[in-house]
């Protein structure tokens, strides 16, 4: 099955600004690897602070998550803060609430003073289901707890029935490429550098910090920042502690847009919002549907799932679909520090769980104020503890992991048995099906008619060349 509407994001249908592929030696005091709102926020505070610092980004701006986004940049997310109170003490919860609110406020006031549009909106949880309000209650009770002002509403603006909704207000939606154009212009104003067509392929120990390897060049750099959301390559079994979790959302012009934003409590996952758009009518955005990338019977399913339920409840024509992914780690809070501990010269910041647009600025607060502690100054949050690689939760979180990567094993299994090579026929039929990263079974997507690794969640085009990372090179050819 291939889906009626072809997969275009909404926030990349527009001209697009490029930037030049690293082609000569360089050095830099940090090199960040990835041009996502994780990067070039990281990027811009490091510029600001003096430090001479490139992104190089594998593909273009916006190509990754950040460009596929719903962009709603809230607290209030979901039922999360349930999710991190069930494995993490109140304390904790309240440092990530702080972090999330601190990351808002940062990109409040960067939207604020370079002019990117976003609007204020109250945030919701809301039910449908008895199960639904159960979960919405749970989640009151604990982002009381963690000190949000929230309120429980027994009826909102939506055009169907709902048990309930759990309301934050003072909220923010925006246009992530909007955001993401204004990070790299003030980036390039305080003397950064943006590469694009900039795959880094490997990373090596050298005297003065990392060697860089990319597809054109080397580079140089005392620090490493590895923003490519899965962190990429092999080192230290850090793929083996997150979850890609792909998911899907369309457009629609649509006779209903909201005013608020919208999660649902209850299961599959619907998530509505609007897009205003000065001098242009105001489209209805929704999401849902997510599932382990490569682990579902038929992506196209999934998205004429959400097309269904969208045209059905608001009515509309749809104007674009699209998918991303993002990971999750099992303790619920992002991994945000070195890559191995003791070992400072490479870092990482992932795990945002489909919530990265609070918490990457506030992971890009601390990274800054973590490298520039290592030079004597700044000092670290004090809601670190909610941000870090490595604490004894992660032992914990290993075994978990493991059993996720059972499931895998299983998933694996079947798929031998019942490779799903069936739409598989348009795409290149000389490749080996077999990720470049460690070796996982890749499936046909056949919504975005990619190479998708059940495994850690890299992704190849037809062609087999990498569109998604852990893995840096692209499927081989059949002898
Ligand atoms: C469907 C969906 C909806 C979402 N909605 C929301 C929302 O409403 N609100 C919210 O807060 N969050 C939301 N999220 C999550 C949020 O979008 C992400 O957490 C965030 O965009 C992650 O940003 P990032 O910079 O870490 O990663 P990315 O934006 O993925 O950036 C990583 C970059 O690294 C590059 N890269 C990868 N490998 C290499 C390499 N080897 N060399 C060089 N570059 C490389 C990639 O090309 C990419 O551009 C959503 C996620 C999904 C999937
Ligand atoms: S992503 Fe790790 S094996 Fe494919």
């Amino acid at each position: 099955m291939t889906p009626m509407t072809p997969m275009t994001p909404l926030w990349l249908d527009r001209p697009r600004l490029t930037h030049p592929t690293l082609t000569t030696q360089a050095t830099y005091d940090v090199i960040v690897v990835g041009a996502g709102i994780t990067g070039l926020s990281t990027a811009l505070l490091l510029a600001r602070g003096g430090r001479r610092v490139a992104v190089l980004e594998a593909r273009q701006v916006g190509d990754g998550t950040s460009g596929h986004t719903t962009a709603k940049v809230s607290v209030l997310q979901g039922t999360k803060l349930s999710r991190i109170a069930r494995t993490n003490p109140p304390s904790v919860l309240r440092d990530y609430v702080t972090a999330n609110q601190e990351g808002q406020a940062w990109l409040r006031d960067f939207c604020s003073s370079h002019d990117v549009p976003f609007q204020d909106r109250p945030a919701y949880t809301y039910a449908t289901t008895r199960t639904g309000e159960l979960r919405a209650r749970a989640e009151l009770s604990v982002a009381q707890l963690a000190g949000l002002d929230v309120t429980w509403e027994d009826a909102t603006e939506l055009p169907f029935p709902v048990r309930g909704a759990l309301r934050l207000a003072d909220q923010m939606q925006l246009h992530p490429l909007d955001l993401m154009d204004a990070l790299v212009a003030q980036l390039l104003a305080a003397g950064g550098e943006v590469f694009e067509q900039t795959r880094v392929t490997d990373l090596h120990h050298v005297p003065d910090g990392v060697g860089v390897t990319t597809e054109h060049a080397t580079a140089t750099a005392a620090h490493v920042v590895l923003a490519t959301a899965q962190p990429i390559l092999r080192r230290h079994g850090f793929f083996a502690r997150l979850h890609p979790q792909r998911s899907y959302a369309a457009a629609l012009r649509s006779p209903w847009v909201p005013n608020g934003m919208y999660l649902s409590a209850d299961h599959p996952s619907r998530s509505v919002r609007s897009l205003p758009s000065p001098g242009a009518e105001e489209l209805l955005l929704v999401g849902g549907n997510g599932h382990v990338t490569g682990r579902t019977s038929s992506e196209a399913a999934r998205v004429e799932d959400l097309l269904d339920w969208a045209r059905s409840t608001f009515g509309g024509e749809v104007t674009h679909t699209w998918s991303a992914q993002d990971h999750a780690t099992v303790s619920g809070l992002p991994y945000v520090g070195p890559m191995r501990p003791g070992e400072e010269e490479i870092w990482v910041a992932t795990g945002f769980d489909k919530w990265g647009f609070a918490a990457a600025p506030a992971a890009a607060l601390l990274l800054t104020k973590r490298l520039f502690a290592q030079a004597g100054a700044g000092e670290r949050p004090r809601w670190h503890r909610a941000f870090s690689a490595w604490t004894p939760r992660g032992a914990a979180g290993a075994v978990r992991a493991a059993q996720f990567n059972a499931g895998v094993g299983v998933e694996m299994t079947k798929d031998v048995v019942r490779r799903k090579w069936r739409d598989a026929e348009q795409a290149e039929p000389s490749l080996r099906g077999i990720c470049t990263h460690l070796a996982g079974a890749v499936r046909w997507n056949d919504a975005e008619r990619s190479w998708d690794c059940p495994l850690h969640g890299s992704r190849f085009a037809a062609d087999g060349s990498v569109l998604e990372g852990p893995a840096v090179c692209g499927l081989r050819k059949l002898d």
